[in-house]
C-alpha cells in the first residue's frame, strides 16, 4: 500500500465528502430500485446486481417483481417459476437461495428483513458485502460495502498492490473501507462508491478525467491504471468434456429437469450422455429414433472449470401420445427463448435449430437426403 495508514486516516473525511458531492451531481438517482427503501426490492436488486451490469438486470427486476411483489409471494411460489423468471440472468444459484431466504424469513420471523449486517449476512447467498449494501439502502446503517467495483476504486486510490481477492489483503481492504465510511448520507457515499466504479473507474478505459479523484488518486498519478488492481494470479481451469442429447421431434425437444445441486441445479437441461443413452431416453418417451449426428463441441467456462458440450442430436419419431416420464419434458422450441434453461444450453439449443432450418434448405427431404452439419458454432 503505497498511502501511509495515518495519510489515509487523514484523507477518510475527504475521500467521502468528495465522494457524496459527486454522487449528488453526477452519480444515479433513478433506476428502478432506488424508489423506495423496502427491503425485500433492496434485496432483490443487490442479489441480481451480484456478478451482473444494471443494464441486464433492469427488465428482469421488474418482470420479477410483478410477478412476486412481496417476500411472502415469492416464498409461497415454487421453485421452477423462480427459476423461470431468472431464466437468461446465470448464477442461478442467487435464485435458489433468494427462494430459500424468502421461506426462512417467512417461516421465522414473519418475513420482517434483520437490520443489522452480521445479521443480514448470516442469510442464504448473501455475503458481507451484499448485506452491507442491504443494511445501507434498506436502513440507512453505516456499514461498508467491498465487492469488486469497489476494490478497484479503492486499489487504484491508494495504490494497493497484490491480488485484492486474497485474504490477508481483502482483510486489510475491509478496515480501509470500514476507515472510510462517513458518519452522514451512507446512502449517498454507498451508490457513489457503486457508480464511480461502474461508470468512471472501470476495469478497462477508466475515465480519470471525469473522477472526482483525479488530483489524488495514486494510480492515476502515477499511470498504473492498467496494473491496479493486481489481478488474479493465473491458475489454470481443468477441461471436462460431457455429451449432451438433443432430441428432437424436429418440433420439440426433450429437456430434463436437473438434480438440486450441482451446476445449473434445478433447471431444465439437456439429458446428458452418448449414442447409448440417445436410445435409451427415446424409448423411455416411447419415441422412435431415426436419427444421430453430432453438432461441433461448444464451449463453456464456469468459475473453476471449462466445459467442453459435446452434442449430439437425436431426431426422433414421436409414436402414438406417450406423455414423457416424470422429470423429462417435451419443450416447443419456440419456448426455448422463455424456459428456465441454463444460457449455455438455450445457445447451444438456438445453434442447433439454426442448423436445422439451414439443413432443410439443402436438403428438404431430409429423411431420404443426406443432412448438412450446421456451421455455426462457438
Ligand atoms: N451494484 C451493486 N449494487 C448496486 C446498486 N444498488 N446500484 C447500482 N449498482 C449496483
Amino acid at each position: 500500500m503505497r498511502a501511509k495508514p495515518e495519510k489515509i486516516e487523514e484523507r477518510g473525511a475527504a475521500f467521502s465528502e468528495r465522494l457524496i458531492a459527486w454522487q449528488k451531481s453526477h452519480g444515479r438517482h433513478d433506476l428502478p430500485w432506488q424508489k423506495n427503501r423496502d427491503a425485500y426490492r433492496v434485496w432483490l436488486s443487490e442479489v441480481m446486481l451480484q456478478q451482473t451490469q444494471v443494464g441486464a438486470v433492469i427488465p428482469y427486476y421488474t418482470r420479477f417483481l410483478e410477478r412476486f411483489p412481496t417476500l411472502a409471494e415469492l416464498a409461497h411460489a415454487p421453485l421452477e417459476s423462480v427459476l423461470e423468471l431468472w431464466s437468461g440472468l446465470g448464477y442461478y444459484a442467487r435464485a435458489r437461495n433468494l427462494h430459500r431466504c424468502a421461506q426462512t424469513l417467512v417461516a421465522e420471523s414473519g418475513g420482517v428483513f434483520p437490520r443489522d449486517p452480521r445479521e443480514i449476512a448470516r442469510l442464504q447467498g448473501i455475503g458481507k458485502s451484499t448485506a452491507a449494501a442491504i443494511a445501507v439502502f434498506s436502513f440507512g446503517i453505516r456499514a461498508a460495502i467491498l465487492d469488486g467495483n469497489v476494490k478497484r476504486v479503492l486499489a487504484r486510490c491508494f495504490g494497493i498492490d497484490g491480488f485484492p481477492g486474497e485474504a490477508k489483503l481483502e482483510n486489510a481492504m475491509w478496515a480501509l473501507a470500514d476507515s472510510l465510511l462517513p458518519e452522514k448520507n451512507i446512502e449517498s457515499y454507498t451508490q457513489g462508491l457503486m457508480d464511480l466504479g461502474s461508470a468512471i473507474c472501470t476495469r478497462t478505459k477508466p475515465l480519470c478525467g471525469a473522477c472526482p479523484f483525479r488530483a489524488s488518486c495514486i494510480a492515476c498519478r502515477e499511470g498504473s491504471q492498467d496494473r491496479l488492481p493486481t489481478p488474479r494470479p493465473t491458475k489454470t481451469r481443468p477441461e471436462r468434456e460431457t455429451g449432451f442429447l438433443i432430441v428432437t421431434d424436429e418440433a420439440r425437444v426433450l429437456l430434463e429437469r436437473r438434480p438440486p445441486t450441482g451446476i445449473w441445479g434445478g433447471l431444465l437441461g439437456l439429458p446428458e450422455g452418448g449414442v447409448a443413452e440417445a436410445r435409451e431416453y427415446a424409448a423411455r418417451c416411447g419415441a422412435r429414433l431415426l436419427e444421430m449426428r453430432m453438432l461441433p463441441p461448444f464451449k463453456h467456462t464456469f468459475t473453476h472449470f471449462h466445459l467442453k458440450m459435446l452434442p449430439l442430436v437425436c431426431v426422433v419419431e414421436c409414436t402414438g401420445n406417450v406423455a414423457a416420464e416424470p422429470g423429462l419434458e417435451w419443450v416447443d422450441f419456440d419456448r426455448v427463448e422463455t424456459a428456465a434453461l441454463p444460457s449455455p444450453v438455450r445457445a447451444l439449443l438456438k445453434i442447433a435449430r439454426a442448423g436445422e432450418s439451414e439443413a432443410d434448405l439443402f436438403a428438404p427431404n431430409r429423411r431420404s437426403g443426406k443432412k448438412t452439419a450446421p456451421q455455426a458454432h462457438k
